[in-house]
Formats: structure tokens, C-alpha cells, sequence
């Protein structure tokens, strides 16, 4: 299987070192011996398509930050990833939240030279869920974004499992790791907002310019992605009411613990009250009620009950596990063969 990888930064860089740990169990319990044929960052492209050495090309972007002396950079990123010999684009590029890029444009070129996608970037799936499946199933070849809601979690195959046989009629649950961080530094130690902050960032936690995780935004745009992918929903970010955690004293969160409760972000959706993301308080012994950087998502199901995942959200080594379950489903499902794709949504004798 040839492969194409746009982002070779913190999860790029880990999925191409789990592909060599795991080479010979991919070879013999999957038939899977992937190829990198292409990698593309910020700095250029390294095309090889008789494989290039991708220790060499680890090593080189440790030592230089480039994939290769010999990076090439004239024209776009876009039309190499159109024409390079390749099954399928793993796509790990930051994430765009307002306009999808450069992700999008890759994605697109991918689906139109017939390659599978796989990726992690919430941008342009949550801004284009239903365009880019619709390109993809045009083309005959498939999207698949598990590690772009709970990094290494399986949360939304994990609902997808959930909702065969029954009916999803909720789902909620903690999706930003920085926000559960400093709801539990506050609680554990009483200290106010803005230094568990300063601590998530010095964690690695949080970015530099925060905003995005505590003002809950982030938290939205994967409740989005979820609620489209399990409810089969069109929504985008304007339907979900937005609250984040910048604000809650500590004064607040320790009142709540005397009670023998906690206060975290929690990302709601039913068909009913529609999308929601907003502080809520918990029992302390509610399964959501998770400490550090976690994510637990609860799928309410019709007949059969509540159902809890919880797990690491982020993480480079973690992350890159959702794209290599992404790409193994893609191998067994057209076992190295795009012409015998079903297309999207539609149903498998
Ligand atoms: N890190 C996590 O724990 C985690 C978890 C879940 C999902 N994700 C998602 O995974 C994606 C990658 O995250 P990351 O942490 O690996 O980010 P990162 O370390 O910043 O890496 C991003 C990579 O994309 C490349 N890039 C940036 N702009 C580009 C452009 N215009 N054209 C081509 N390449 C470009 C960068 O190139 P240079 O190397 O040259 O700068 C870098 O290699 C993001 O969408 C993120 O939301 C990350």
C-alpha cells in the first residue's frame, strides 16, 4: 500500500515511527506492507516512488526540520499529492477551524486522483463533513477520521459499534484534555483559574494562545464532527451554544467538591435539546467525571443503556494509532483494490 503523508510534525512524525516498529506484525497478521512514497510539510515535499527511507527522513527532520536535503518546493503541495502513484493520503497538517487549509486542499486532491483518505484534522471534516464524503464516494475511495475526536480513543468507532443493533439517542461526554486539566488541578489543589492554565501550558497541555480549548470551541467542533458521523446530522458550528470555562473560580469548584461533586466541560447532543457545550456539574462517581487530561464519552442507547469510553485525547503515539486502525480498516475493506469500493453510506449485503 502506498502512502502519501501531508503533516510530518508531532503526529506525522509518530505514525511513520509506528509503521517501522510495527512492520513485521502489519506484514503478518494484516498483508500489510506500506510504502511511504510521498511526505509533504511546510518546507517541501520528498517524493520517492520506489519508496523512500523513512528512518532517513525522520532523522533528517530532526536534525534540519526538512524531510530531506533534497526537498523539493516549486509548485503546490496540492497537485504533487494529485499526482504521485499512491493508495492513500494520511493527513495530519494543523488544524484550520475556519477554513479547513491546507488540509482541505489536500483531502480534495487526494479524492480526485482516486486515493483514500485518512486523518485527524478536525478542520476540514467538521467545516465539510458531507462535501467530502460526497467527493470521496464520488471517486470511489473513502474518508476516515477516528483520531480526530479523542486522539488514540476510538471514541466515534466506538459509538458507530453502539448505535448497530440500537438506537443512539444522546451523547455526551469531556472532549478537550486541557479544559479536564484545569477543572481538576483547581479541584485537587485549589488554585485559581489562570495558574492551572499556566500549568497546562507548561504540560503541553494547552497552546500558547489558549483560547480555543477553554472558550470551548474546540470541544464544539468535535461534538460536531460526532454528532454528524453518529446521528447523521448536518450540523456545523453555529448550531452548538457555546460555553467554555474561562471564568469558574476556584471558590465555585470547591463548593462543588464539598458537595461531593465536580465541575467539567461537557459536550452534549440529542435530537430533542440539539448540540450544547457548556460547564455541568457531575457526581463525583458519574463515569464522565474524569481527572487530568482524558476524554470519556457516555452513548446513550435505547435499548441497551448508557455506554462509557474514556481514555488519553491527545498525543502524537496515540493519535497515530487511530490512523493505522483508519488505514487497516481500509485494507480489509478493499483489500488493496479501490475498484471494488462501496460507496459511502451505502449498505453491504
Ligand atoms: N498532537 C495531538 O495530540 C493531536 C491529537 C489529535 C488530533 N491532532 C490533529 O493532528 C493534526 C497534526 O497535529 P500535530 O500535533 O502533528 O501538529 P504539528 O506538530 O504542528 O505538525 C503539523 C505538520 O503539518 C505541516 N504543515 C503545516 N502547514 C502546512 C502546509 N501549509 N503545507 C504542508 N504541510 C504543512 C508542518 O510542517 P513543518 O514540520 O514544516 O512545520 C508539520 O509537519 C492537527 O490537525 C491536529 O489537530 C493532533
Amino acid at each position: 500500500m502506498r502512502l502519501v503523508l501531508a503533516g510530518f510534525g508531532v503526529v506525522g512524525q509518530s505514525f511513520a515511527r509506528l509503521l517501522l516498529e510495527e512492520e513485521k506484525e502489519l506484514a503478518g497478521r494484516y498483508g500489510l506492507v506500506p510504502m511511504v512514497v510521498g511526505i509533504v510539510d511546510r518546507s517541501g515535499w520528498l517524493v520517492d516512488e520506489q519508496g523512500i527511507d523513512v528512518r532517513r527522513a525522520l532523522k533528517s527532520k530532526k536534525e534540519t526540520g526538512k524531510v530531506s536535503k533534497s526537498a523539493n518546493s516549486a509548485g503546490k503541495p496540492a497537485d504533487v499529492i494529485r499526482d504521485i502513484e499512491a493508495e492513500v493520503l494520511v493527513e495530519a497538517t494543523p488544524t484550520n477551524f475556519k477554513t479547513g487549509e491546507p488540509g482541505f486542499s489536500f483531502m480534495k486532491a487526494a479524492f480526485e486522483s482516486k486515493k483514500h483518505v485518512v486523518t485527524c484534522n478536525k478542520g476540514p471534516v467538521s467545516l465539510a463533513y458531507a462535501a467530502l464524503h460526497e467527493l470521496a464516494r464520488h471517486n470511489g475511495v473513502e474518508l476516515r477520521f477516528s483520531g480526530a475526536v479523542g486522539g488514540g480513543t476510538p471514541v466515534l468507532d466506538f459509538g458507530k459499534t453502539c448505535s448497530t443493533g440500537d438506537e443512539l439517542v444522546g451523547i455526551r461526554g469531556i472532549l478537550n484534555g486541557t479544559c479536564n486539566y484545569i477543572l481538576t488541578r483547581m479541584e485537587e489543589e485549589g488554585i485559581p483559574f489562570e495558574q492551572a492554565l499556566r500549568e497546562a501550558q507548561k504540560a503541553g497541555y494547552a497552546e500558547a494562545d489558549p483560547s480555543l480549548d477553554i472558550d470551548g470551541y474546540d470541544t464544539a467542533v468535535k461534538l460536531v464532527i460526532t454528532a454528524n458521523h453518529l446521528l447523521m446530522s448536518r450540523a456545523g458550528i453555529n448550531d452548538v451554544k457555546i460555553k467554555g470555562i474561562r471564568g469558574i473560580s476556584s471558590k465555585e469548584v470547591l463548593a462543588r467538591k464539598e458537595q461531593g461533586k465536580a465541575i467539567r466541560l461537557v459536550a452534549s447532543v440529542t435530537r430533542e435539546r440539539g448540540l450544547t457545550v457548556q460547564p455541568t456539574v457531575l457526581e463525583r462517581g458519574h463515569p464522565l467525571c474524569i481527572s487530568g487530561a482524558n476524554n470519556a464519552v457516555e452513548f446513550e442507547c435505547r435499548y441497551s443503556g448508557p455506554k462509557v469510553i474514556i481514555g488519553k485525547g491527545a498525543g502524537g503515539p496515540e493519535t497515530a494509532t487511530s490512523l493505522l486502525r483508519d488505514l487497516l480498516e481500509i485494507r480489509g475493506n478493499f483489500n488493496g483494490s479501490a475498484a471494488t469500493v462501496p460507496a459511502y453510506g451505502t449498505e453491504v449485503a
